[in-house]
């Protein structure tokens, strides 16, 4: 097993490593103003999407966020992402989209302070917090959204419980993650079953994820490179996901799955 696949499979060591990490990394980057943290996602037949010139550079990274998206609707209608990370789907959503309501949540204070010095648009508000305790009351929201995320979670049927419990009867869960060989039964598994949300649809998308990562490489190689002390670019650059590096491999292998999945919140 790698170094990588370790960190993914194992709940206590990711928890605690990913707890570290990700403020570690946005101390790092925040003169960057790096917007998204995701593989990417490309499909040469896809309809190409308008963007601003200002959105324009995140495309494969909107693009996923779109993916997750699908049929959901997201004007007039009260959404929470889990997990919003730096907050540039949250930010594009909240443009694009109007809804009445959009909470961005993420584990690390230091990108919930990037996010509110960063991101304004009406109905946007951003606030820290665990996927695995949502700090709302039950069926507060019409969507969630989560993407690129839930592998880091030290218990994902237990935060699909919280999912159904803040989502409204009707409500629709937009996800997107990956997993490694070992613990996509577990993953898959806990979606089927859950009592209380029914999986409308399940679409495994290595193929245009590893195009985003393609896309992606010279502007995470530069990013890493730039805020990151030598000795840990080999590690980040596998993590960044790069042409060549491991987790590249493993996404063209399909040792790790991507998939992207849409449910609703059962009456
Ligand atoms: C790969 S990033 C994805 C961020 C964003 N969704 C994007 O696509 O740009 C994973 C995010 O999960 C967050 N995270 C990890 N564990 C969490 C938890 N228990 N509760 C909430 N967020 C968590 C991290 O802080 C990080 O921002």
């Amino acid at each position: 097993m790698g170094l990588i696949e370790e960190i993914l499979v194992r709940p206590k060591l990711r928890q605690k490593l990913w707890a570290w990490w990700y403020p570690f990394f946005t101390r790092r980057v925040r003169a960057q103003g790096i917007d998204f943290l995701n593989y990417a996602f490309e499909e040469p037949a896809a309809v190409r999407l308008e963007l601003t010139p200002a959105d324009e550079p995140n495309r494969p990274n909107i693009q996923l966020y779109e993916q997750v998206r699908g049929d959901i609707m997201l004007t007039g209608r009260r959404v929470l992402e889990v997990s919003c990370g730096h907050g540039g789907g949250a930010s594009y959503f909240a443009r694009t989209y109007r809804p009445t309501e959009y909470v961005g949540l993420d584990l690390n204070p230091e990108a919930i302070r990037h996010c509110q010095a960063r991101h304004q648009a009406e109905a946007l508000r951003f606030q820290v917090g665990d996927a695995q305790r949502l700090p709302f009351a039950d069926g507060s929201f019409d969507v969630v959204l989560n993407v690129e995320a839930s592998h880091c979670y030290p218990d994902f049927p237990g935060f699909l419980d919280e999912v159904a419990r803040v989502l409204k009867p009707g409500g629709r869960f937009g996800h997107a993650d990956l997993r490694y060989r070992s613990g996509v039964e577990e993953w898959v598994t806990a979606l089927v079953k859950h009592a209380r949300l029914r999986l409308d649809e399940m679409r495994l998308i290595n193929p245009e994820v590893v195009r985003g990562m393609e896309l992606n490489t010279p502007r995470y190689e530069a990013m890493v490179k730039q805020a990151l002390p030598r000795f840990l670019h080999g590690l980040a650059l596998d993590f960044a996901g790069v042409k060549g590096s491991r987790l590249h491999r493993d996404a063209v292998s399909g040792e790790m799955s991507y998939r992207s999945c849409k449910l609703t919140r059962l009456a």
